[in-house]
């Protein structure tokens, strides 16, 4: 990319120039102190409501009132296979089959029901290999499983994480590690976008090197669904597992995705936790005692979807599938790199960036590091100004300019302002 000139102007052409800046308005900007919009850089971890939530959220009370238990057959959406609304939406968000993903559960629940089936330690082999530091939900999913296995989260929870005094995995430490230890990894299970630090991990080649050492590949991608292009079925995974509420924008809490490779979608000798409707579609009101599950991902859903938590996802899933994910990364990528460079122009001195430079392993975020000042005290000098940014402990602002709703202005803002709390913040 050309060199951008740091000034209103520019980002203001830049926003007149960009093909998707009418879709901010589909949105809820909330509002700054002042009553002006705020600056809004948390959509990494809660994504803003959709203005059509409320519409569809209104005709889902309105259904139910009107038609109580028939809704189930009779609703506009009818509630029974509400969840199928959601399947060529995915399918297509994540590069999938459309028997390879299903809306069910919340995040963590569904890495705990893939890890059922697809972590089966044995003596010889009863690893699970995570990134450090992981999220930590996914670090006590991973060695709750180990315990639960009777194996020893001390021995066989591998981390690997950035070299002594770097931030980012080095991706020739990855695949070594795998090639090393891949003979004991029972499943590798690794973000596609490292929550912290904003790193994009080799997916393809991640899964390629561990199956071929006879590991299963799963995939958390709670920071990559939304965010960056994914093509789970091409690239081999053997499942993945994602929340709504982040760049999807589902609402705090919504409903979770779930893939499972095609590979998998007949095999009943696959362990798993069952529910009803997880049962094969056309006996399950039967209410036999058997158990036969939907061939596919479907075939792990448990319980019947809450419809009015699903609803807000629908309207957000929609919205992605309308733009699509290639317009979508255009912009993040515009976005992005015009925001490192004026951080460089303007703060190379005081503002590390620790997201890898090469756009390849960088998505939305931009993890910034301050090295003079108190970083903790002008992140909230920021927040009083109506800077919306995340704070990581122990001393990174995460910023994740999303190309839905955020523009090239709200980005001039931003590093004017962290400008101004740096040199405010030397005057304390
Ligand atoms: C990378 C990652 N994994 C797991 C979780 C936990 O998600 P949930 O509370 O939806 O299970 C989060 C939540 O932010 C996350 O960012």
């Amino acid at each position: 990319m050309n060199s951008i000139d740091f000034s209103l102007d520019t980002a203001r052409r830049l926003d007149r120039e960009d093909p998707l800046a009418d879709w901010r308005a589909a949105f809820h900007i909330p509002p700054a102190p002042n009553g002006s919009d705020c600056l809004y850089f948390t959509g990494n971890s809660l994504g803003l409501q959709p203005r059509r939530v409320r519409h569809l959220l209104e005709e889902e009370l309105e259904d139910w009132a009107r038609l109580g238990v028939q809704g189930h057959t009779e609703a506009r959406r009818p509630w029974m296979p509400y969840h199928e609304n959601f399947t060529e939406l995915n399918a297509r968000l994540v590069g999938a089959k459309a028997h390879e993903v299903v809306q069910m559960n919340s995040l963590t629940v569904n890495l705990h029901l893939m890890m059922v089936s697809f972590y089966r330690p044995t003596a010889e082999r009863p690893a699970i290999l995570i990134e450090k530091p992981a999220f930590p939900s996914d670090r006590h999913a991973a060695a709750s499983q180990i315990r639960f296995h009777g194996f020893d989260p001390d021995q066989d929870l591998i981390e690997i994480g950035p070299r002594e005094g770097e931030t980012n995995i080095r991706p020739e430490d990855l695949m070594a590690l795998i090639e090393a230890e891949g003979h004991r990894i029972a499943l590798v299970l690794l973000p596609g976008v490292q929550y912290y630090s904003g790193q994009v991990f080799d997916m393809a080649a991640i899964t390629q090197a561990a199956q071929a050492k006879g590991a299963r590949v799963g995939f958390d991608l709670a920071h990559a669904a939304g965010n960056i292009p994914l093509q789970l079925h091409d690239w081999g995974v053997d499942f993945a597992a994602w929340c709504s509420y982040k760049y999807l924008n589902g609402g705090p809490g919504a409903i979770a995705g779930c893939f499972v490779h095609e590979r998998h979608a007949e095999d009943e000798t696959l362990p798993r936790f069952a529910g009803w409707w997880g049962h094969d579609k056309s006996s399950r009101f039967r209410m036999g005692p058997e158990f036969h599950p939907i061939p596919g991902a479907e075939g792990w859903q448990l319980s019947n979807p809450p419809i009015l938590a699903m609803t807000p996802v629908l309207a957000s899933l929609e919205i992605f599938d309308e733009v699509g994910m290639s317009a979508l990364r255009e912009k993040s990528l515009k976005l992005s790199e015009t925001l490192l460079q004026w951080l460089d122009d303007r703060l190379a001195d005081t503002v590390e960036v620790i997201t890898p430079r090469d756009e390849k392993q960088r998505g939305c975020q931009v993890s910034l590091r301050l090295k003079e000042g108190d970083g903790r005290r002008i992140f909230d000098a920021l927040e009083r100004d109506g800077v919306i940014c995340d704070w990581r402990e122990p001393d990174v602002i995460r910023v994740a300019p999303v190309p839905l709703y955020n523009r090239f202005e709200d980005l001039y803002h931003f590093v004017d302002r962290l400008e101004q709390a740096i040199l405010m913040d030397r005057t304390l």
